[in-house]
C-alpha cells in the first residue's frame, strides 16, 4: 500500500498537468473507448480493461470495432502508450481508474447492475490509497454511495476506506454521467460539459482536474447523488417529449395533419420549444433504459413516477402501431401478412450509427415474423443480425436492388447513405416511419 499523502488533489493534479497520471478506463465499449482515445490524445498512458479477450486482442493490434473509430487512432492512442488487458492487478499502477461497463434492465425491467458490482468485486483488491475511481455508467441516485463506495471498502484487504472528509486518507470516489451523442458530429465532444460529483470534497476537485484535462468545461455538484439524477433527467426529459411527439403524430394522422410540418413550425419559435421527432419506437443503450432506473428506485420511496410509466407505454406502442399502418396499406392492395414480401430499411437503432441496441426494427422484424411475413433487411453497418438480448434473428443484409419484388419496404431508420427517391421509384410500396421520403411526391408513399 502506499504511503499516505494528506494532499491527494495536489498530487494527482501535478501527475495530471505533467502528464504523468496513468489513467485505466474499464470497459472498452461505445463510452469507454472513445474516452481512452481523448485521454490519449492528450498525451496520458491509459490502459483499458476489458473482459471481452476479443476486444483486447483487436485494440492491442492496432484496430477496432466500432464503425466510427477508425484503426488509426488506435495506433495512434497506441504510440502514446495505450494498450487494452484483462488483467485487473493492473489497477494498482494507476492513478485514476473510470469504469463505463453496461447497466441494461434484467427480464423483470428492473437495474442489472452486475457488471458494475462485478467490476467493483474485481478491481477492490487492487486499489490504492490517493487514488480515484469514477463510475460513468448511468445508473439510479444512490449506487455510487450506496453500491460502488462500500464494495470497495469490503474488498479490499488493506482496510482502504473511501476518503469523504477534506484531508481523510482513502480511495477517492466520484460519479460522471457520460453525455455523449453517437452519430452527432454537430458538437466536439470535448465541448459537452462534463459534470462531476463526488463522495467527498477531495474527490470531486480530484474528478474535476481529471475530466478538465480533455473536455473544456467541468460542472461539479455536490453529491454523487445528484451527478446520477442529472443524467436521468436529460435522459427522461428526452424519453417524455418522444413520447409525447409519437402520440400526437398519431392524433395528427387522424387529422389528415403532417405533424413534421408542425414540429418544423413551431420550433421556428427562439425560446420555451425544443424539437423532438416522432419515429418507430425508442433505441439504444439510454432512452429505453435509463428511465427504469429511476423508477424502480421511487418505490423504495413509496413513489410513482407517472410521466416515466406513461411515456414508456406510449413509446412501446410505437412498432405495433407502425405494424397496423403496414398492415392498412397491405389491405388497400388487397394483401396482408401472411406471404407477404418486407424488407426492413435500417436496423441500427438511429441514422448512420453501428449500434443495434433495443432498436425498434429487432421487435418490428420479430412481430411480422410472428404474423407470417417474409422478411429481409438491409443495413449498410450490419452485415449480418444474429443472436442479441432478446431476438435471435440470424439474418443477412439483402443487397437493395429489385425493390419491386417486396410487396413493401418499411424505413425503420433513415440513414444518409440511401437514395430515398431510387427506392421510391423502384419500390411497389414505401412505409416511413421517419419522415426520409420528405419532399417525394408519390402515392407510394404511407407516412407513418
Ligand atoms: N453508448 C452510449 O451512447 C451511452 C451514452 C451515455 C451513457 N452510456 C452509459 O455508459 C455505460 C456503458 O455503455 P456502453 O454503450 O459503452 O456499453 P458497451 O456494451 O458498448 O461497452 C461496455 C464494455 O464493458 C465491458 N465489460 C463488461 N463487464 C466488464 C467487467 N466486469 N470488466 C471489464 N469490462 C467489462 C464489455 O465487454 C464492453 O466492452 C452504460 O451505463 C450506458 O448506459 C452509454
Amino acid at each position: 500500500m502506499k504511503a499516505a499523502t494528506a494532499l491527494p488533489v495536489t498530487e494527482l493534479k501535478h501527475k495530471l498537468e505533467t502528464r504523468q497520471a496513468r489513467i485505466g478506463i474499464v470497459g472498452m465499449g461505445y463510452v469507454g473507448l472513445p474516452l481512452a482515445l481523448l485521454f490519449s490524445g492528450e498525451g496520458f498512458r491509459v490502459t483499458g480493461f476489458d473482459i471481452a479477450a476479443d476486444k483486447v486482442a483487436t485494440l492491442n493490434a492496432g484496430r477496432s470495432y466500432i464503425v466510427r473509430i477508425l484503426p488509426e487512432a488506435v495506433v495512434e492512442a497506441q504510440k502514446a502508450g495505450f494498450r487494452a488487458t484483462a488483467d485487473y492487478a493492473e489497477i494498482a499502477a494507476m492513478d485514476a481508474v473510470v469504469i463505463c461497463v453496461p447497466t441494461p434492465l434484467d427480464e423483470h425491467h428492473q437495474p442489472d447492475l452486475s457488471y458494475v458490482t462485478g467490476t467493483v468485486e474485481a478491481i477492490a483488491p487492487h486499489i490504492h490509497e490517493g487514488q480515484l475511481i469514477v463510475l460513468e455508467s448511468t445508473t439510479y441516485p444512490g449506487t455510487t454511495e450506496e453500491v460502488v463506495a462500500p464494495l470497495l471498502e469490503s474488498g479490499n484487504a488493506h482496510g482502504l476506506r473511501v476518503a469523504r472528509g477534506a484531508d481523510e486518507a482513502g480511495v477517492h470516489v466520484a460519479f460522471s454521467p457520460e453525455r455523449e451523442d453517437p452519430g452527432n458530429d454537430t458538437v466536439d465532444r470535448r465541448d459537452i460539459p462534463k459534470v462531476v460529483g463526488g463522495c467527498g470534497r477531495a474527490a470531486s476537485e480530484m474528478a474535476a482536474a481529471l475530466y478538465g484535462t480533455i473536455f473544456r468545461r467541468v460542472v461539479p455538484v455536490s453529491s454523487p447523488a445528484v451527478a446520477e439524477m442529472t443524467k436521468l433527467l436529460e435522459n427522461i426529459y428526452r424519453c417524455v417529449n418522444i413520447a409525447l411527439v409519437n402520440e400526437l403524430k398519431q392524433l395528427c394522422l387522424r387529422m389528415g395533419i403532417d405533424i413534421h410540418e408542425v414540429i418544423d413550425a413551431a420550433k421556428t419559435k427562439p425560446f420555451g420549444f425544443q424539437a423532438f421527432y416522432p419515429g418507430p419506437g425508442l433505441g439504444g443503450h439510454c432512452i429505453p433504459i435509463d428511465p427504469f432506473y429511476l423508477s424502480w428506485k421511487a418505490r423504495e420511496f413509496d413513489f410513482r413516477t407517472r410521466f416515466i410509466e406513461l411515456a414508456g407505454e406510449v413509446n412501446t406502442a410505437m412498432p405495433y402501431f407502425v405494424l397496423d399502418q403496414l398492415a392498412a396499406a397491405l389491405n388497400e392492395r388487397a394483401k396482408n401478412f401472411k406471404g407477404s414480401k418486407v424488407l426492413v430499411l435500417g436496423v441500427a437503432y438511429k441514422r448512420d450509427i453501428d449500434d443495434l441496441r433495443e432498436s425498434p426494427a429487432l421487435t418490428i422484424i420479430e412481430l411480422l415474423r410472428k404474423k407470417g411475413a417474409e422478411v429481409a433487411y438491409n443495413d449498410p453497418y450490419f452485415p449480418t443480425v444474429g443472436r442479441g438480448r432478446k431476438y435471435d434473428l440470424n439474418m443477412t443484409s439483402a443487397p437493395l436492388d429489385h425493390l419491386e419484388e417486396y410487396d413493401a419496404v418499411l424505413i425503420v431508420t433513415d440513414h444518409s447513405s440511401y437514395d430515398y427517391a431510387k427506392i421510391v421509384r423502384e419500390a411497389q410500396l414505401v412505409i416511413d416511419t421517419r419522415n426520409a421520403t420528405r419532399g417525394i411526391d408519390s402515392p407510394k408513399i404511407v407516412r407513418c
